[in-house]
């Protein structure tokens, strides 16, 4: 039996899909401060026009450029794996499949677009970029991609993760990047938030405030920030993942997949691997299409669809989408990258549309699911992944409950190789589920009552 899939470097894809171009219910777009949709011009000193029109583009197929894959080929195309010995271990009639983005040089999925905004961002003139990291796997992405494009980094890294995770920061300090925790003293936002909580473990809504305020702030015009999750322009450089994957599929001669999962912070890696599928549902495929979140943090599964900003210091547009509130800080779970108070736009838009059903899991049964795949396949997952490895879990016993063969593909998207401090927290007993309670979620909305609001309306075929 086949159990992984490579592709050459010649078969790999050549352009990214576009989910906005199919969203049947079309995406809406970012407000400014006075309620009005911005205009490209307005996020000019943020981000270059080359990434601005991307994210605002509607053609369906964008052309991946030469250049940006000779760099991809350091890894890609990612392997595709079957887990047998996961699905021997669960005992299901359920055929496992993963692509596995943890054999990047950083570790994860975040490079398919750090490689991309970094050589835009070149193109475009600029010599520095700015960004927030959690668990540090965007920052080391950015980090690696802007040592290989000759371009200078600054990492603002979330405290918690900061001394949690003290080689992510050496990581980025060997590519050449400046990392430091967040909130500091640089910026005022930094500044103002250390003033009112000394000791808050920090937040990704911080560190972006702090990033995009070093960005715009430098007199010289030659710095932008860059996000490593949330925008459009991220979700359609990582769709080279799903793209990779159908390929991978069709020479195995898999016909059809019933279930796609991924886990989801801002929605990135989840939606590299499930817009080309979300597009096949569209078109009448039957797929259930599963976006897996931390309990904790419960963004698709309790927060609204709103308008909110993307920082603390409401220094980015307002956007449509599920949001636990802009001031929230997340309980320090150890999945870093899961705690962010958001959610892409556009998954937002497609699980407003009913073409998503998003899950929310304890973080008990996210490391007991980590461990079996680690005793099984081999592989130690990161913990933001283990989240999607619990609901393939939960899948496949479904799947044995109903005796039913059914196709289970998910995205192992980093290892957890810098992460192993949450597994040794876990082997001592010292980890608890945290499910957010009710009047935090009220306490955290409160900002959110006088924003304009989204509509909500759908089509009402899924
Ligand atoms: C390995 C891994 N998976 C998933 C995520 C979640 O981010 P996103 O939802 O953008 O894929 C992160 C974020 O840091 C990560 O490092």
């Amino acid at each position: 039996m086949t159990t992984k899939v490579f592709l050459n470097e010649d078969e790999i894809p050549r352009q990214w899909y576009n989910l906005a171009a199919d969203l049947p219910t079309p995406l809406q777009p970012p407000l400014g401060p006075d309620g009005n949709p911005i205009t490209p011009d307005m996020l000019a000193p943020v981000f270059p026009m080359n990434l601005i029109e991307q994210e605002v583009s509607t053609e369906r197929w964008i052309d991946i450029p030469e250049e940006i894959l000779g760099i991809l080929y350091r890894w890609r195309p990612s392997p595709l794996h079957r887990a047998i010995h996961l699905e021997k271990a669960l005992d299901t009639p359920a055929k496992i499949y993963y692509k596995n983005e943890g054999v990047s040089p950083p570790g994860s999925h975040k490079p398919n677009t750090a490689v991309a905004q970094a050589w835009y961002n070149k193109q475009f003139g600029i010599e520095k970029l700015t960004t927030e990291t959690g668990a540090g796997q965007w920052g080391s992405a950015l980090a690696f991609a802007c040592s290989i494009l000759g371009l200078e980094c600054k990492v603002f890294m979330v405290r918690i993760s900061f001394d949690q995770k003290p080689f992510r920061k050496i990581m980025m300090q060997t590519w050449g990047a400046d990392c430091i925790a967040s909130p500091s003293e640089e910026t005022n936002a930094g500044r103002e938030i250390l003033k009112k909580m000394p000791d808050t473990p920090g937040s990704l809504g911080i560190a972006i405030s702090e990033a995009v305020e070093a960005a715009v702030t430098d007199k010289s015009g030659k710095t932008r920030y860059s996000l490593g999750s949330v925008l459009n322009h991220v979700m359609l450089h990582q769709t080279i993942i799903g793209l990779e994957a159908k390929k991978q599929l069709d020479k195995l001669g898999v016909k059809k997949v019933d279930v796609v999962i991924g886990c989801a912070g801002g929605g990135s890696n989840f939606a590299g691997l499930a817009f080309p599928f979300v597009n096949d549902k569209i078109n009448g495929a039957e797929i259930e299409i599963i976006p897996v979140e931390p309990t904790s943090c419960p963004t698709m599964t309790r927060a609204p669809f709103a308008y909110d900003h993307g920082d603390i210091a409401k220094m980015t547009p307002l956007l449509p989408m599920y949001s636990l509130g802009h001031d929230f800080v997340p309980p320090p779970i150890h999945a870093g990258g899961l705690r962010y108070h958001g959610m892409s736009p556009l998954v937002s838009q497609a699980i407003v549309e009913g073409l998503l059903k998003p899950r929310a899991i304890h973080q008990m049964e996210c490391y007991d699911a980590a461990v079996l795949f680690a005793r099984t396949e081999g592989i130690i997952a990161a913990p933001e992944t283990s989240h999607a490895l619990a609901a393939t879990i939960q899948e496949a016993k479904k799947a044995k409950e109903e005796g039913k063969e059914k196709t289970i593909l998910f995205n192992m998207s980093g290892h957890g190789l810098m992460d192993l401090g949450g597994y040794e927290r876990f082997f001592q007993g010292a980890l608890e589920d945290y499910p957010l309670p009710e009047e935090e979620i009220k306490k955290s909305l409160e900002p959110l009552k006088d924003l304009p609001k989204p509509s909500t309306a759908k089509t009402g075929k899924w």
